[in-house]
């Protein structure tokens, strides 16, 4: 009897690419480990896929790249390696503003950035003032971002807005109730730091780990998720082909039949 193969599929389908990919660069100290070089190691490794990623997207077509770069946990970690890493987002965003007029990506930090050294806190004002007007793939870079801590402070500035609002006007218990009655999920979303960007269709998470890790908790809700045990520094082209292709496999069904 003739032996039966599998087709495997070999290519996405570009006209069914997701719009926006959303990845949780995870595996750096891992790869470093494997090698017995330094967790900043795997950390530069890792910058570089990034690079290599970022371009990638950018030439086929997708539109929106968001990556998580530093969460508001990873502070709890060795202050060298904070420092590292710091250094190296410094070095990405020095590079990045030298082509960004000839490549027109369109740079954005999620996260609070308030906190970071002013050095690093210019350098993102300046990417994201210079790029603002391209349209290119717009590259998100979730930099002291938490899901939780964006939740919550998008609930603190309505509710700001709102006394605000409420302040110059007399009948102001009622206005409240009616503003706080109107609040809806569109409405609510404009207050996170992805206001005007689409929620993720496909959410990838490298290194073996299957967690979510406070990334995107709001926007994900309907996104595909793809694991693989590919360690960041190890993904490539070939691996996100990979995960594109699952993607498209996939029945979106948000909820319907
Ligand atoms: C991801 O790699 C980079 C950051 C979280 C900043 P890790 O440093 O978490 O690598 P592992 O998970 O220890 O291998
Ligand atoms: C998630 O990875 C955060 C980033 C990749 C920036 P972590 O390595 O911090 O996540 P946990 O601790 O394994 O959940
Ligand atoms: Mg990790």
């Amino acid at each position: 009897m003739r032996k039966l193969f599998k087709k495997t599929q070999s290519a996405w389908e570009p006209e069914k690419l997701p719009r926006h990919i959303a990845i949780v660069m995870d595996g750096n100290g891992r790869w470093a480990k494997k090698r017995s070089l330094p967790r900043t190691a795997g950390h530069a490794a890792g910058a570089e896929t990034f690079r290599r990623i970022a371009t990638y997207c950018k030439n086929i077509g997708i539109e929106y790249l968001t990556v998580y770069a530093f969460s508001t946990e990873n502070w709890k970690r060795p202050p060298e390696e904070v420092e590292k890493i710091m250094q190296l987002l410094e070095k990405y965003i020095i590079e990045a503003l030298g082509k960004m007029e000839r490549d027109k990506v369109k740079m954005k930090f999620l996260g609070d950035v308030t906190v970071l050294s002013p050095k690093l806190k210019e350098l993102v004002a300046e990417a994201e003032e210079l790029s603002k007007t391209f349209d290119g793939v717009q590259v998100n870079v979730c930099l002291n971002y938490g899901s939780r801590d964006e939740i919550i402070r998008a609930v603190k500035s309505y509710a700001a807005e709102q006394i605000i609002e409420s302040n110059a006007n007399t009948e102001s218990t009622k206005k409240m109730e009616e503003t706080i009655g109107s609040l809806t999920e569109e409405k609510f979303s404009k207050y996170l730091y992805t206001a005007d960007i689409p929620d993720p269709d496909l959410i990838i998470r490298p290194s073996g780990e299957h967690r979510v890790s406070n990334f995107l908790l709001w926007q994900s809700a309907y996104s595909e998720y793809y694991f693989t045990d590919a360690l960041w520094p190890d993904f490539n082209e070939k691996e996100l082909d990979k995960a594109i292709i699952a993607y498209q496999s996939r029945e979106r069904r948000y909820g319907a039949i």
